[in-house]
């Protein structure tokens, strides 16, 4: 049990439907409208992915598969589950099968699809829409109003709209009515209020505290490849160096950063590296008893180590959070509010690696061509002759556009 979660990767469960008034969705096994562009619009959002060899999944009721021309297919960056109790094979272009809604959602968490999908797209039938409204992992209903009556025989199921609440706007959803051959429509989104309950409990929570800028340094090489056998897949003394200049700046004597640790991170590091200048370590780890030599705190996770920096005694001392792996604490560290900037190192070659730096959204953290080279430098090769180069230091820093942004790659993880 303890290890099938531990496989399980959470992944948002997201509803697309278009519904007219009285919310029918569909007579005699197909669309009873015909707007072309909304069916683009459709399109685009499914197969949307955060990185080339992303895939999503796209789960359909078996009438809906079926009522699909054969021309639709392949779909970019997607693989269809059909659910059915009653086929007995796969149908063509479909890629799976599965008993129920349940069965596709595992089947998109676990391994060996879990690290390739990136979202469950949802597209009816009315059976699947339920079971999807009522999945814990399901954040987002994507519902285009068109609004028209139209003679239907299937509907949108029935939904708590205290719970689902209607977005004023939303990235990458046009806003406005639309028209198409005279009908009209309009693109909107819904949010679950369970993932918001949680967001605004966590910032209440944080409000309490002193914000401290939330920091990821990492190096990756193609693939996003960052370790191997517990160790640096490579040796670059320059990047390295660059790395503990990074870390330890602080904007005047007496201030400190605080460093947070991965278990397996800090053991790979040599005792050597060990004191740094300006840095408290934080290792997060929950079977460790004791604090490790050279150390100076434990925490059972990346909340707790986050509390310590924000809060008496430590919240005058501390100015910068530096996460420097390994993949969970990096990935917590991805969705947090208070993450400004990711600092990552492209090592442009091929590396053997067992870990990798996780998904993040280039739309939230957007690469930044300069500005922050200046401050920081760039890197040089190496000069000892090796395949491999570091040329840039790439920064990746949020938009300082809506928290909404920031908040729907929070739901994502
Ligand atoms: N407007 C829109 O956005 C929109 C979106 C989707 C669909 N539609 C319309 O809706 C209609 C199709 O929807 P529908 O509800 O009638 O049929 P459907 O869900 O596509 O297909 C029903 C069949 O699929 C299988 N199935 C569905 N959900 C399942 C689940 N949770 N677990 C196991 N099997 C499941 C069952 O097959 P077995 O009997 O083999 O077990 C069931 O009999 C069409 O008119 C379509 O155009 C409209």
């Amino acid at each position: 049990m303890e290890n099938s979660r531990e496989k399980t990767q959470k992944k948002p469960v997201r509803l697309i439907a278009a519904v007219c008034n009285d919310m029918g969705i569909g007579k005699d096994g197909h669309l009873p409208w015909k707007l072309p562009s909304e069916f683009q619009y459709f399109l685009k959002t499914v197969t949307r992915v955060s990185r080339p060899g992303k895939m999503n999944m796209m789960v359909w009721g078996k009438l809906c598969w079926f009522s699909h021309p054969e021309t639709l297919f392949p779909l970019a960056n997607t693989l269809h589950v059909v659910l059915s109790t009653k086929l007995k094979k796969v149908p063509d272009h479909a890629h799976f099968l599965s008993v129920d809604f349940e069965s596709a959602v595992r089947l998109s968490a676990e391994p060996p699809l879990a690290d390739l999908i990136e979202t469950i797209w949802v597209v009816g039938g009315m059976q699947v829409y339920k079971d999807a409204l009522s999945h814990p992992w399901c954040d987002l209903v994507y519902l285009t109003d068109v609004m028209a009556d139209f003679e239907c025989d299937v509907f949108f199921p029935e939904f708590d709209r205290g719970v689902f609440k209607l977005q004023e706007r939303f990235p990458q959803v046009p806003s406005g009515i639309q028209e198409e051959d005279g009908v009209k429509y309009k693109f909107q989104t819904l949010i679950s209020q369970l993932v918001c309950d949680h967001l605004s409990e966590m910032e209440n929570s944080l409000e309490k505290m002193e914000r401290k800028p939330v920091r990821l340094i990492a190096a990756v090489c193609n693939d996003m490849g960052m370790g191997k056998d517990g160790q640096m897949p490579w040796n670059l003394p320059s990047e390295f160096q660059y790395f503990l200049n990074t870390v330890t700046r602080v904007s005047r004597p007496g201030k400190m950063n605080m460093m947070v640790w991965g278990k397996l991170c800090w053991f790979s590091h040599p005792e050597t590296t060990f004191p740094l200048a300006n840095i408290l370590h934080v290792v997060l780890n929950t079977k460790l008893n004791e604090v490790p030599d050279h150390a100076h705190f434990l925490s059972d996770d990346f909340e707790s180590a986050v509390r310590l920096s924000a809060e008496p005694p430590l919240a005058d001392l501390i100015e910068t959070i530096w996460v420097v792996g390994g993949m969970q604490v990096y990935k917590d560290a991805l969705s947090h509010p208070w993450c400004d900037l990711v600092y990552l190192t492209d090592v442009m070659a091929d590396f053997e690696c067992d870990v990798f730096f996780p998904e993040f959204d280039r739309e939230v953290f957007k690469l930044q061509e300069s500005g922050y080279r200046h401050d920081y430098g760039t890197m040089l090769t190496d000069a000892d002759g090796s395949r491999w180069e570091v040329e840039v230091v790439n920064v990746y820093q949020p938009p300082a556009s809506s928290l909404w942004t920031h908040k729907s790659s929070l739901s994502l993880l």
